[in-house]
């Protein structure tokens, strides 16, 4: 049975990221968004603070902590920036994992130990311009040459696409076994014939860097090939299944800043001779607010208490992202009515939270997509 319990270790973890990204994010944010700057600084530190690799054994690299330490300070970096948070989720998540769980103990001293240390960091290329909700649809292809495989075809959505060093490839390589010919290659960014696009200019987490790739026969040797041959769908929904508790954390932190900008901004915003937070138009917003990032906190912890005890969280993962991205756009919307035409500006943060919070109903699956998940493990279950 589900018990919230925190040790010191969870504690001293939230402490940190939470005086990181005061500290250290905070200042800047405004100004990264509006230009849609990369954090370099940022994710240097987040890396020596141990945040890009947090559930990965210290054997490689890592910090060796639990999946809820992760939720916890994706929670509390989110909070301040999304677009932070993100880098940190598609690390943890969507790279070091499928190394950890997949790659020889070679591949992992070679691959994992720079990213899971925060030395660099990686993207993770599943989405193509014509295979993202179906990802079992993937154009790029792999064939089999001298040594290893020339990979061809275009990469979307890449998030760290221009900048970072390690990227997880899924291609098709045998197109007639469909899913089951889909392989996942390790490839550095370095390789000939391997080329991030433009950034994309998003809506919102800009500081964030989004491109396509582009994959002119890029020579990948043998051992190169992550987990073997056919084994890439597997790999890239396993991750997504944690990456999904990421995102959810994600969320829960854009939420968690909604509620307590509004409710900090109603006592201090005065309107009628007294606090707007007097009004019960307003308290009823505020309560409602608070009700719901409680309730997404519950599940996004749950999910990852669930992946610490090795229980099947799947369908956790799913619900846990699919409430707490819907609570997060809700309560932005809510958190800029409360704050009238100043929640309209740039200046008062809660703007960018709604830009911010509309993404995480859309990548590492889209609502739509956990949907699907959520009912297919409920049928599975009579
Ligand atoms: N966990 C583990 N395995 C799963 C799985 C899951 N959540 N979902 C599907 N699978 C397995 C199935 O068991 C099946 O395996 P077998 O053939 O061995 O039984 C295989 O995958 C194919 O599954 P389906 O037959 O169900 O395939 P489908 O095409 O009907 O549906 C899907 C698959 C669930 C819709 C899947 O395509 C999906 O999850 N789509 C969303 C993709 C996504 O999340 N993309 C995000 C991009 S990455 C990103 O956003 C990162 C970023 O930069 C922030």
């Amino acid at each position: 049975m589900f018990s919230l319990q925190f040790s010191e270790t969870h504690e001293m973890i939230r402490d940190t990221a939470r005086q990181f990204a005061q500290d250290e994010i905070a200042p800047t944010a405004i100004e990264r968004d509006k230009n849609g700057e990369f954090p370099y600084e940022i994710t240097k530190k987040l890396g020596e603070l141990g945040f890009l690799g947090m559930m990965v054994s210290p054997e490689w690299g890592g910090s060796g902590l639990d999946a809820l330490s992760y939720v916890i300070a994706m929670e509390e970096i989110s909070a301040v920036d999304a677009s932070c948070g993100v880098i940190m989720s598609v690390n943890n998540s969507l790279v070091c994992w499928g190394l950890e769980t997949y790659a020889t103990d070679a591949q992992k001293d070679k691959w994992l130990r720079p990213l899971a240390s925060g030395q660099v960091h990686g993207a993770f290329c599943l989405s193509e311009p014509e295979a993202g909700s179906d990802a079992t649809s993937q154009h790029t292809t792999a064939t089999k040459v001298d040594g290893g495989w020339l990979l061809n075809g275009t990469k979307n959505w890449i998030t760290n696409g221009q900048t970072a060093s390690t990227y997880l490839v899924m291609a098709q390589t045998n197109r007639e076994l469909k899913h089951k010919g889909i392989t996942c290659f390790i490839v550095p960014r370095t390789a000939e014939g391997f080329e991030p696009g433009i950034k994309e200019d998003k809506l919102g987490i800009r500081s964030s860097d989004t491109c396509s790739i582009g994959l002119t026969n890029v020579f990948v040797p043998d051992d190169q090939v992550l987990g073997g041959e056919g084994v890439g769908f597997k790999i890239a929904m396993e991750s997504l299944n944690g990456g999904r508790i990421g995102i959810a954390a994600q969320a829960l932190g854009i939420a968690k800043a909604g509620s307590e900008l509004a409710t900090k901004y109603a006592t201090e915003r005065k309107a009628f001779g007294k606090p707007i937070a007097d009004l019960q138009a307003i308290q009823m917003k505020i309560a409602d607010m608070a009700t719901r990032v409680e309730a997404a906190r519950y599940m996004v912890y749950r999910a990852a208490w669930m992946k610490d005890q090795h229980m099947n969280y799947i369908k956790a993962a799913a619900q846990a992202k699919l409430l707490a991205s819907t609570t997060a756009v809700h309560v932005a919307l809510e958190a800029i009515q409360v704050h009238g035409g100043y929640g309209y500006v740039r200046e008062y943060i809660v703007e960018r939270l709604l830009r911010d919070a509309k993404i995480t109903e859309i990548y590492e699956g889209t609502s739509e997509i956990q949907h699907i998940v959520i009912a297919r493990e409920l049928l599975k279950e009579l």
